[in-house]
């Protein structure tokens, strides 16, 4: 199998490198990358790659993620999150490629406390969550063999992220306040990468699986929770830190505007993920204590 992975040092981009390297050869870019073309940016660049690659799957990681700023800048979010998208999936269509793409709960509203399934409405709150949802709608069009997983308040071990914001200042401040009214779950780099690559070999075998799919962590937190669990995980650990876990304040959303506005329930319902693929998406603590052993490894 030949395939090809765009996006190649984000979050999921990065653990992607190692999930799908037993599936077969890979051609993975950045957007700096030399003799192939993984500039999104690059509209005919791009579609120049998967003509010249010629790949069995392509896997899309790469995406303008810059929430707040994408308000101001529109143009770009559009370019890459949708125009881009657009490109890649009228090539798959054209070539026969599963075309294996990441989407978001904030193509949803983010009202109510039950969790989204994918046949629920879809309404974004910001130009991301339209930018976003705009790429998912180029694939149904393009017709493509696809699958689009819906993911949630993505973390890595690498690179900047919440809970290493949260330690960092947890140690520098003598008090913190996290937003405690929007809902969700941690969803692990690691994890979508891996469930990835088994759905891509179950949806080589058997096609009707391709589809639109959420992919979160089980279980629900706040931002506040995640904040508190991660303290408390780093107290046990031994880390010495200014503001204990139970310290931490909540926040309602309106105590700390943002330029984007966010919406209050990103729960996602995978239970179409877990039957479709025979998988089972385990707590987000499970993911998010592995990834805090791991940084404070570094
Ligand atoms: N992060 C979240 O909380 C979250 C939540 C829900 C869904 N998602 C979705 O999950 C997917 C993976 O997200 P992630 O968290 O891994 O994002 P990420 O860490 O921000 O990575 C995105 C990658 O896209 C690359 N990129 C940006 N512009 C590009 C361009 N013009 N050409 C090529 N590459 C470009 C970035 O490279 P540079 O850094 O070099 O620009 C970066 O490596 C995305 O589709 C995202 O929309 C993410």
């Amino acid at each position: 199998m030949k395939l090809l992975l765009l996006g190649k040092d984000g979050q999921v981009g990065w653990e992607l490198q190692r999930s799908l390297a037993p599936l077969g050869e890979i051609l993975a870019l950045n957007s700096r990358s030399g003799s192939y073309c993984g500039d999104l940016a690059d509209l005919s660049g791009l579609a120049h790659t998967v003509q010249t690659w010629a790949p069995d799957v392509i896997v899309n990681a790469a995406a303008y993620t810059a929430v707040d700023k994408a308000e101001s800048e529109r143009e770009q979010a559009y370019r890459i999150n949708a125009e881009a998208v657009e490109v890649l999936a009228q090539s798959a269509s054209a070539s026969g490629a599963l075309l294996v793409h990441y989407s978001t709960d904030y193509v949803f509203p983010g009202n109510g406390v039950i969790p989204w399934q994918e046949t629920d409405e879809v309404g974004p709150l910001n130009v991301y969550g339209h930018s976003k949802l705009a790429g998912e709608q180029a694939i149904l069009v393009s017709g493509c063999a696809h699958l689009i997983f819906r993911t949630s308040w993505v973390y890595a071990a690498r690179g900047n992220n919440f809970a290493r914001t949260m330690l960092r200042l947890a140690t520098e401040r003598d008090s913190l306040g996290v937003i405690d009214d929007q809902f969700g779950a941690p969803t692990g780099a690691e994890l979508i990468a891996d469930v990835t690559a088994h759905a891509i070999v179950a949806t080589r075998h058997e096609p009707a699986l391709a589809g639109l799919y959420h992919l979160a962590a089980a279980g629900e937190t706040t931002w506040c929770g995640y904040a508190r669990f991660v303290l408390e995980q780093a107290a046990a650990a031994g880390m010495p830190l200014k503001v204990a876990a139970e310290a931490v304040t909540p926040l309602t959303t309106d105590a700390y505007p943002t330029p984007a506005r966010r919406p209050a329930n990103s729960r996602l319902d995978t239970h179409k993920f877990e039957s479709a693929f025979g998988l089972q998406l385990p707590g987000w603590q499970q993911g998010v204590a592995r990834m805090l052993t791991e940084i404070q490894g570094k």
